[in-house]
């Protein structure tokens, strides 16, 4: 057991077939996938999840990149999820990601930067309840 994040594996990686290789690196960081699946996001639902980002300029193309192709939505949990998992995909600028790290590897700018991953526990939370409900949830671990 332990805290969760949120993730998606954005377009770019889903499209450049990097899924399995992104989810392997997560597993082996430590992280259980709690709950996953592939989706694609309309314009309209992709601005709704950025809505905190909708005064800046990178907004519009965020969002028609976002909902350009299917994505892969997934909860995840482990100890100290959101912090490890930041650490675990690198920054957000592929240029400035550590070796090691997802963006480092497959990352192909800042705005296609192959991954997301929450920034803090209240946001997992808000953009895990975005795409999921509980029925979606690996069941055993509800049972407390
Ligand atoms: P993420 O942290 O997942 O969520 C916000 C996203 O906005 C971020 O990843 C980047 O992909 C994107 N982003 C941030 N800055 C820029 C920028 N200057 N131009 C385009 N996209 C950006």
């Amino acid at each position: 057991a332990g805290n969760r994040t949120f993730t998606m594996i954005k377009p770019d990686a889903f499209e450049a077939g990097h899924s399995g290789d992104i989810i392997k690196m997560i597993e082996e960081a430590g992280f259980r996938i709690v709950a996953g699946k592939v989706t694609q996001l309309s314009a309209e639902l992709a601005g709704k999840f950025y809505e905190v980002h909708q005064e800046r300029p990178f907004y519009g193309e965020l969002c028609e990149f976002m909902s350009s192709g299917p994505i892969i939505a997934m909860i995840l949990e482990k100890d100290n999820a959101v912090e490890d998992f930041r650490t675990l995909i690198g920054a957000t600028n592929p240029a400035e990601a550590a070796e090691g790290t997802i963006r480092k590897r497959f990352a192909k700018s800042l705005g296609e930067n192959a991954v997301h991953g929450s920034d803090s526990d209240e946001n997992a939370t808000i953009e895990g309840n975005f795409f999921f409900t509980q029925f979606d949830e690996v069941g055993i671990r509800k049972v407390a």
